[in-house]
């Protein structure tokens, strides 16, 4: 390595430390009033179902940020544990919903059955989410989004299908490439980090169909 190399990694290093230092300053912060406002509601004997959804919801995407700043230092940051799938996709759902801003979006959730599933919960949550709101910004006003999963043959699947705008033929085999996007504010890194990390987990994602009428994803995690 030259000697340029090793001072521009060097500031490289510092700058990720600085920005870490920071987000997690702010991420704590955000944590804090969320934790308030929960105490806060307790004590005053208020409960609200849509409030401790929200805050609910800030928490957890709280703690996938901070994973992502952890990923900063170090690329084996991977805590799988055992989770319930279909707690995992309901969780998807809630924290996607945020999405749907002044949409009319209808969710439709089927549930076939569920197991035990060894990922990190953080990352798996980031893909399912990922798609979801993909499906959401593929709907101009008005649609709908259908989740559908069960286990078979010894895997957990998730269906993700949407009725918004069609991904044409000639471009189905590229969305999932690195910075590929057709948004004005995309990046084009959504699909190609699911499908890094699904992977990563002997799991596969795939664009089942995309038509006029229905785009549909599937993601499939073996179960051991
Ligand atoms: N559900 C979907 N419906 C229509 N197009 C989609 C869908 N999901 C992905 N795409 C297409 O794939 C591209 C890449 O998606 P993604 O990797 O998530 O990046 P981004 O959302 O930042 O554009 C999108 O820009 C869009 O053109
Ligand atoms: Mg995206």
């Amino acid at each position: 390595m030259t000697q340029e190399t090793t001072q521009q990694n060097e500031t490289i290093n510092n700058q990720i430390r600085y920005v870490s230092h920071e987000i997690r300053n702010h991420l704590s912060i955000c944590d804090m009033y969320s934790q308030i406002i929960k105490k806060n509601l307790e004590k005053e004997g208020i409960s609200n179902n849509s409030i401790d959804n929200a805050l609910n919801c800030i928490q957890k995407s709280i703690q996938i940020i901070s994973s992502n700043v952890t990923d900063l230092k170090s690329i084996n940051n991977n805590a799988k544990k055992i989770y319930d799938f279909e707690t995992l996709c309901y969780k998807a759902i809630e924290l996607s919903k945020a999405y749907i801003d002044d949409k009319d979006i209808e969710f439709e959730t089927f549930i076939k059955n569920s197991t035990n599933i060894l990922v990190d919960e953080n990352r798996f949550l980031s893909c399912i989410v990922n798609i979801i709101k993909n499906g959401i910004e593929s709907i101009e006003i008005k649609g709908k989004i259908i989740i559908l999963s069960e286990i078979k043959n010894n895997k957990a699947i998730i269906k993700i299908s949407n009725n918004g705008k069609q991904i044409p033929k000639t471009k189905q085999d590229t969305i999932f490439d690195c910075g590929y996007t057709t948004k004005d504010s995309g990046s084009g890194l959504g699909l190609n980090i699911c499908k890094k990390y699904i992977e990563s987990q002997n799991g596969t994602i795939k664009l089942n169909k995309s038509t006029k009428t229905e785009t549909q994803f599937e993601i499939t995690i073996p179960i051991n």
